[in-house]
């Protein structure tokens, strides 16, 4: 689908959702009672943060939610999905929840709720309480039953109006970028000792799916990203090398979920993971739809030394995104990764895109920002997922990442992801072109459901 071309009836029913984090646009962090968390100290390590940003005030949604709940409804999405971040409801990472930040996050809820918007929030976007980072964060297996914990206070206090849930958001970042290589939060760089963080982290998320079922859940998931990989090259070193990133990027986070099994680590010569009797049965039954974050495909060649099998390197001739070569542009790769999803297995549950987006370099402040390069990549994307669709993979729903500009992780301000530009300095928000455009689309897709439902 080019920009200005009409939306491929393979849409008609898809569900349409945005979505934002709590510390990327939230600020107020230590308001009502609000816990210190792991990039708290992050934050403190000079350096870390591209741009010496903080995430104050970022967006300053935490007091403006009204003005949130109103972009997502004036696009028209179903679903809006957010974060609770786990450091404001147990500041200590343990003990009752913090009443005054549930009661923030039950306004939340109300005011999407009032505008027609199904909440769909997601209990872990990489905001670990910095006191169970003390006792090991994800290399604790402990950490799983104290995730479950916190998301049964979340759902004991909103499960009468959420029904729809995620728990944690990209596994596959915090193992890798998190503790094994540190381009994150906690900056731990254990390389393969970071493994056991996949296992303890898809436990967690075990434990919060029975929890939220418990109080009357109607769909729990969690969200991986996934990158198709490339090799470089056609060799055999090549092929091998994108086969390992492939399994520790990709393989390692679906197949537990899918299949009830990890894939061989041993093989590759690397350590067993921390798997108790059980653990994998409570896995594969944990989740009513597979979430899947996509941006970019990653290209991959054989290591010319050091410890890590793979070098990841740009991929020939693709445009890029504003984090250059590192975010190549290849919509096709989403279809090709769907179908390759569902070929792989054929129970696969219905498919939610948790997000899908891009940064380019925009001004700091104008009018209005004419986002091309976005509306571009964005409808390139969603022509994919109706290929898919139409290959018969059971995508359900679409999410654009970002409603808002927002603060970008170790990248600060420097990155630009919304379909609506906020002024950081005093939080106006003004919609794009690429807001105006999806807004039609959505209302395009659903005026064509609204014909097949006739027909
Ligand atoms: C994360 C978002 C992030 C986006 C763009 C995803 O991996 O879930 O929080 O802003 O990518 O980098």
């Amino acid at each position: 689908m080019t920009p200005a071309s009409a939306p491929s009836s393979a849409l008609a029913g898809l569900r349409w959702s945005a979505a934002t984090s709590a510390l990327q646009i939230e600020g107020s962090r230590s308001a009502d009672g609000g816990g210190r968390s792991i990039w708290d100290d992050y934050l403190a390590v000079p350096g870390a943060i591209r741009d010496g940003s903080t995430a104050e005030p970022a967006c300053d949604s935490y007091r403006r939610p009204e003005d949130d709940a109103e972009l997502a409804a004036g696009l028209g999405l179903d679903r809006y999905r957010f974060s609770i971040p786990w450091a404001r409801v147990q500041p200590d990472g343990a003990g009752v929840g913090n009443r005054a930040a549930l009661d923030h996050y039950s306004r939340v809820v109300d005011l999407l709720l009032d505008r027609g918007v199904t909440p769909f929030p997601t209990l872990f976007h990489w905001e670990m309480p910095s006191a169970v980072e003390a006792e090991g964060g994800w290399l604790s297996r402990d950490t799983a039953e104290r995730f479950g914990d916190y998301a049964a206070i979340v759902a004991e206090r909103l499960g009468d109006r959420v029904a729809h849930w995620y728990t944690l958001n990209e596994p596959a970042m915090t193992t890798l970028q998190g503790y094994a290589v540190g381009a994150l939060a906690p900056g731990k760089q254990l390389l393969f000792g970071a493994l056991p963080t996949a296992h303890h982290q898809l436990l967690a998320h075990a434990r919060a799916a029975a929890a939220l079922r418990s109080h009357g859940a109607a769909a729990v998931g969690l969200v991986n990203n996934h990158t198709w990989v490339l090799p470089l090259h056609d060799t055999d070193e090549d092929r091998r090398a994108a086969g390992v990133y492939d399994l520790l990027h990709n393989r390692l986070f679906s197949e537990p979920l899918l299949d009830g099994s990890y894939p061989d680590l041993e093989a590759l010569g690397l350590p067993p993971l921390p798997v108790a009797e059980g653990d994998l049965a409570a896995i594969h039954g944990s989740i009513d739809f597979y979430g899947l974050n996509f941006y970019n495909p990653t290209t991959v060649a054989a290591a010319t030394g050091g410890p890590i099998p793979f070098d990841i390197v740009p991929t020939p001739g693709a445009p890029v995104t504003g984090f250059g070569p590192e975010w190549p542009i290849m919509p096709s790769t989403l279809r090709d990764l769907l179908i390759d999803l569902r070929d792989r297995h054929p129970q696969l549950p219905p498919v939610i895109i948790g997000e899908n987006g891009a940064s380019f370099p925009e001004p700091d402040r104008a009018a209005r920002i004419e986002d091309t390069d976005r509306i571009a990549y964005l409808a390139g994307h969603v022509s994919a997922v109706a290929e898919a669709i139409e290959a018969g993979v059971p995508v359900e729903e679409y999410t654009v990442w970002s409603l808002l500009d927002n603060w970008e992780w170790a990248d600060g301000y420097t990155q630009r992801f919304g379909l609506v530009h906020v002024d950081f300095e005093t939080g106006e928000r003004t919609p794009k072109a690429s807001y105006d455009w999806y807004r039609d689309l959505i209302a395009e897709s659903r005026a064509m459901s609204t014909s097949v439902a006739r027909s």
